[in-house]
C-alpha cells in the first residue's frame, strides 16, 4: 500500500516506471462462468460488526460465448454479485441475470445476437447485415428500490430479480407505466427526500430525453418528454433539488457502417473534439427559477460519469470525469491490448453553470486518472465536500484503476489508497456508518481483482483516512471480471 505522499515522493525522483502491466491487468477480463454461494472464510483484518447491509454489483460476467470471444467488455452478459455483511461476517452469491439472450445463447452456445459495442454475429458482415435486432444484457448496475432488486442496461427495460436468491423474475414494467423494450437508463440518481430519479434517451435528428420518477414504493410517479436538437449519447445524468442536468456528449453518429454489417453501433459514434459540449438543464417542477429547458455551452470533452450536482445561489455546480476524447472501439481491435499511454487521462472537473448569465467556467479539480466517483448519498443534489473514485496509482498518467482517491473539495487535501502493482479496482461505494454525523464517517467498500493469484478480494476501507490501509481484506475463491456499478442497502439479504 502507499500513500498519496509516497507516490508523489517518487515522481519528485522521476520514476517513471509503470505500476502494472498488461498481462496482469488483462486477467480481470477472462469470463466467470460459475455461480458461488459460501460464506466468507479468507478473513485478513476485521469486518466492523456495525457495518450491517448488502453490497449489489452488477458487470459482464462473460467476455465469449462458448470460447468465441467478445469484442467488447460492455458487450458482456450481465451477473450480479452480492455481499452480505451480518454480524462482522459476509457471504458472497453470484448469479447471471437469466436475460432472455444469455439463455439463447448458452442453449445454442454461440453467439445469436450483435452487440452494441461492437460484438458481432459469426460470419462477416452478410450474417449481420441489416440486424437491429438489441440483446438486452443487464449488466451496468443493479439498485435495490421501493422493495424491488432491478439489474440495468440503459437501452432497455430492467429485469426483475429475487433479492434473496438473485433469481431472475421477469422483466419489470412499473404497472405498464414502461412498455415492452422502452429504456430505463442504469444510471438513476436517488434524492435524498425518498425520490428515485431516471432517464431514458431516445436518440435521433430531435433526441427525446424522457425522466422518471420513482416513489419509495418503486411506483413511477412522474414520466415526461423533453425534445433536444441533435443526436445525443448520454450515458449519465445529475440532479439537483430543481433540475435535472445532462451533458450532451459532442459526437457524430453515422448508423450505415452498422447497417450493412461492418460494425456495432457504438463504433459508428465520433467524437467531434473541436465541438461545444452542449449543457442540457430540465426543470424537475414548473416552481423553479428557470421554468423552460436551458441549453449551455463549452467545452468538456467527453463525459461517461458525473460526480454530484448542487444549487448555489444563481449558479449550479456539477462535478463530472472528463476525457478528451472517446477512446474509440475499432472493429478489428482488442480491448485487452490498450495502450493506456496513447489516451489522455480522464479527470475530475467542476462547472459553473451561471443561469443568469448562461456561461460556463470549468475548473480542473485533479489531474489524476479517475472513474467510477461516489459520494455520500445524503448528498446527491446537495453541496458536498468529499468525492471518492476509483484512480491510477500515477498521478498524471493515463493508467489502469488501481487505487481508491478521496478528494476534500473543500480544503482542496487528497488521500490515495493503491493496490499497485499488482491490483485493479472497481467502482468504490460509500456507506455511511449509522448515525454519523460527519460527511466521511463511513467506509469505502471495493472490489479489488489480484493478478498475483488470480483472484478477487472485497475491500474495506475507513473513509475518513484511507492511508490507514485496509480495515479487511475479504479474499474470494475465485475472480470477478472486471465490473461496472452496484449500490448498497442497509437490508440483509442471505
Ligand atoms: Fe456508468
Amino acid at each position: 500500500m502507499q500513500t498519496l505522499e509516497t507516490q508523489a515522493h517518487q515522481q519528485d525522483h522521476q520514476i517513471v516506471e509503470k505500476s502494472y502491466t498488461i498481462k496482469d491487468w488483462q486477467g480481470g477480463y477472462e469470463s466467470l462462468p460459475e455461480e458461488y454461494d459460501y460464506w466468507i472464510d479468507d478473513i485478513e483484518g476485521e469486518i466492523p460488526p456495525e457495518l450491517a447491509g448488502t453490497l449489489f454489483r452488477n458487470g459482464a460476467g462473460l467476455l465469449d460465448i462458448n470460447g468465441e470471444r467478445l469484442h467488447h467488455p460492455f458487450d458482456g452478459d450481465g451477473m450480479i454479485s452480492r455481499i452480505t455483511f451480518i454480524n462482522g461476517r459476509a457471504h458472497f452469491r453470484n448469479r447471471f441475470v437469466q436475460t432472455a439472450g444469455y439463455l439463447a445463447e448458452q442453449k445454442a452456445k454461440k453467439i445469436l445476437y450483435r452487440g452494441v459495442f461492437g460484438t458481432q454475429k459469426p460470419g462477416g458482415w452478410l450474417a449481420n447485415i441489416f440486424d437491429f435486432k438489441l440483446k438486452n444484457i443487464a449488466n451496468t448496475n443493479v439498485i435495490y428500490w421501493g422493495k424491488k432488486l432491478l439489474a440495468l442496461w440503459e437501452a432497455a427495460e430492467p429485469y426483475l430479480l429475487n433479492p434473496h436468491t438473485l433469481e431472475t423474475l421477469e422483466n419489470e414494467y412499473f404497472n405498464g407505466v414502461l412498455s415492452k423494450g422502452e429504456a430505463f437508463s442504469a444510471h438513476p440518481r436517488i434524492d435524498p427526500r425518498g425520490i428515485l430519479v431516471n432517464f431514458a434517451i431516445k436518440p435521433g435528428l430531435l433526441t427525446t430525453i424522457t425522466i422518471f420518477e420513482l416513489n419509495t414504493k418503486g411506483e413511477i410517479t412522474s414520466k415526461k418528454n423533453h425534445k433536444v436538437p441533435g443526436f445525443c449519447f448520454i450515458h449519465d445524468f445529475v440532479i439537483t433539488e430543481n433540475y435535472c442536468i445532462f451533458f450532451q456528449n459532442p459526437v457524430k453518429f453515422n448508423p450505415i457502417p452498422f447497417a450493412l454489417g461492418i460494425c456495432g453501433a457504438a463504433e459508428c459514434i465520433k467524437v467531434q473534439k473541436n465541438q461545444p459540449t452542449k449543457i442540457i438543464i430540465i426543470p424537475r417542477t414548473t416552481n423553479t427559477p428557470i421554468e423552460k429547458v436551458k441549453i449551455l455551452e463549452t467545452k468538456a470533452g467527453f463525459i461517461f460519469h458525473h460526480v454530484n450536482a448542487f444549487e448555489l445561489e444563481n449558479e449550479i455546480i456539477v462535478d463530472s470525469i472528463c476525457y478528451e476524447s472517446l477512446m474509440e472501439v475499432e472493429p478489428n481491435s482488442d480491448y485487452r491490448k490498450t495502450d493506456f499511454d496513447k489516451n489522455s487521462p480522464p479527470q475530475i472537473w467542476r462547472f459553473h453553470l451561471n443561469l443568469l448569465e448562461n456561461q460556463v467556467q470549468n475548473q480542473l479539480i485533479d489531474t489524476r486518472t479517475t472513474e467510477f466517483p461516489t459520494i455520500h448519498p445524503c448528498h446527491v443534489g446537495k453541496p458536498y465536500r468529499y468525492l471518492y473514485s476509483a484512480a491510477a496509482h500515477q498521478s498524471t498518467f493515463n493508467a489502469p484503476l488501481q487505487a481508491i482517491f478521496k478528494v476534500d473539495l473543500e480544503s482542496g487535501t487528497k488521500q490515495l489508497w493503491s493496490t499497485a502493482p499488482r491490483g485493479f479496482v472497481g467502482e468504490p461505494i460509500f456507506v455511511p456508518r449509522v448515525n454519523s454525523q460527519q460527511e466521511d464517517d463511513g467506509w469505502i467498500i471495493v472490489v479489488v481483482y489480484n493478478a498475483e493469484n488470480h483472484r478477487s478480494e472485497i475491500v474495506i476501507l475507513d473513509a475518513q483516512n484511507l492511508a490507514k490501509g485496509r480495515i479487511a481484506k475479504l479474499g474470494l475463491k475465485h475472480h470477478i471480471p472486471y465490473g461496472l456499478h452496484g449500490s448498497f442497502t442497509p437490508e440483509i439479504f442471505i
